[in-house]
């Protein structure tokens, strides 16, 4: 059975990215029952210190946190999930913090051309990314999905990037909304109400692509 590894990274209690990321945890429990959720929130994670040793003791030196114990659920996870709301064109600060700690998955050499990476580990995940944003406009994004594509090629050429985005969803629980909710809404926030229709079947779209992603890659292979 395929583990997953779900980090949460909206600090609202059902954000729209954690709805989109039950979803796909719907459709990967037709296959797996191995998945854990993190929520940066409610962890001890310290920020990197740039200390480097990492790059020596081929494991990160900070102590009293809980990274030793994330680190080996990361190693131990088939799919890697990351669901997050879009600020400022990046992922949220909590995710990040732990985005910095991967550096002590790899070694890193400078040449005279640039930096080598090298895993201290053989990395074959699929990675996931599950991103709202408020914008009609799925650019915003594009900062997180090129970071992400550098991370998986640093990782290993057998990493696989997969990536849904939900766009126009500014306000809590935006995804799931009926479309007459959807029009009463937009009326108050004096968005033109005849998107509503349109977005509603967007967003059911986006749903739907979440439990089918989920399902996809537990399926044994
Ligand atoms: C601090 C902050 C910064 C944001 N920055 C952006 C942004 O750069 N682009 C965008 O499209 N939406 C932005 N948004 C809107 C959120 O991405 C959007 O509301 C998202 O759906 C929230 O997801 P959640 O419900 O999972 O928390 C921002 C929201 C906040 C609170």
């Amino acid at each position: 059975m395929k583990k997953i590894l779900a980090f949460t990274g909206s600090p609202r209690p059902r954000g729209n990215s954690t709805i989109l990321l039950e979803h796909f945890i719907k459709g990967a429990k037709q296959n797996t029952d191995l998945y854990e959720i993190i929520d940066p929130y409610k962890i001890k994670i310290k920020y990197c210190a740039g200390c480097l040793r990492c790059n020596i003791i081929k494991k990160c030196s900070i102590k009293d946190d809980q990274w030793r114990g994330l680190s080996e659920s990361i190693l131990n996870s088939d799919i890697i999930v990351i669901a997050s709301p879009i600020y400022f064109h990046h992922l949220t600060a909590s995710l990040k913090k732990i985005i910095d700690r991967f550096r002590s998955f790899v070694n890193v050499r400078i040449t005279e051309t640039g930096l080598i990476h090298t895993p201290w580990q053989e990395w074959k995940k699929d990675f996931v990314l599950i991103l709202s944003m408020g914008s009609p406009d799925d650019i915003e994004a594009k900062q997180v999905v090129e970071l992400f594509e550098y991370i998986t090629e640093i990782l290993g050429s057998e990493n696989k990037l997969h990536v849904i985005k939900a766009t126009r969803v500014a306000m809590a629980k935006q995804i799931e909304k009926t479309s007459e909710e959807l029009n009463s809404l937009y009326k108050k926030l004096k968005i033109p109400s005849f998107l509503s229709e349109n977005d509603n079947i967007t967003n059911k779209q986006v749903i739907k692509k979440c439990f089918e992603l989920g399902e996809k890659l537990t399926t044994r292979n």
